[in-house]
């Protein structure tokens, strides 16, 4: 059984709009939490591919985008269910010579970084109160 002393007071569950996500820091650990349809769930908020905030990202059917290189992670479970990529916008200007060497380097040292699922926290609601276990 889960002891209540675990859970800290992260934010008001009006705070979250349903399909938002939310960045709160808590003991010195950065967590997002999301609000899917009135479920909340709270997982890091830095990216396991190079850091990057995911509540500054999306969310859609259960699964977050990292804004930075578009890796998606399951938000229930943590699960990673894609790798990052390293694509040019559609529609923008072909990069100039010295640039598309330039990011081939970058994605070929990409290829190198490991994505890890992410970390998740047990959350519960208290009325208006989200609380997260950390
Ligand atoms: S930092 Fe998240 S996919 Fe690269």
């Amino acid at each position: 059984m889960t002891q209540n002393t675990d859970y800290v007071e992260a934010c008001k569950v009006s705070e979250i709009d349903n399909g938002k996500m939310k960045h709160v820091e808590i003991n010195g650990k950065e967590i997002a939490i999301a609000n899917v349809d009135g479920k909340f769930c709270a997982f890091s908020d830095r990216c396991s591919h190079m850091n990057a905030r995911l509540s500054r990202g999306n969310i859609h059917q259960g699964v977050v985008t990292c804004p930075f290189h578009a890796a998606k992670f399951d938000i229930t479970s943590g699960k990673k269910v894609s790798e990052p990529v390293l694509e040019i916008p559609p529609g923008m200007e072909p990069l100039p010579p010295s640039w598309q060497k330039y990011m081939g380097v970058v994605a070929q040292e990409m290829s190198f970084i490991k994505t890890n699922d992410q970390e998740i926290y047990d959350i519960k609601v208290e009325g208006d109160t989200i609380k997260v276990r950390v």
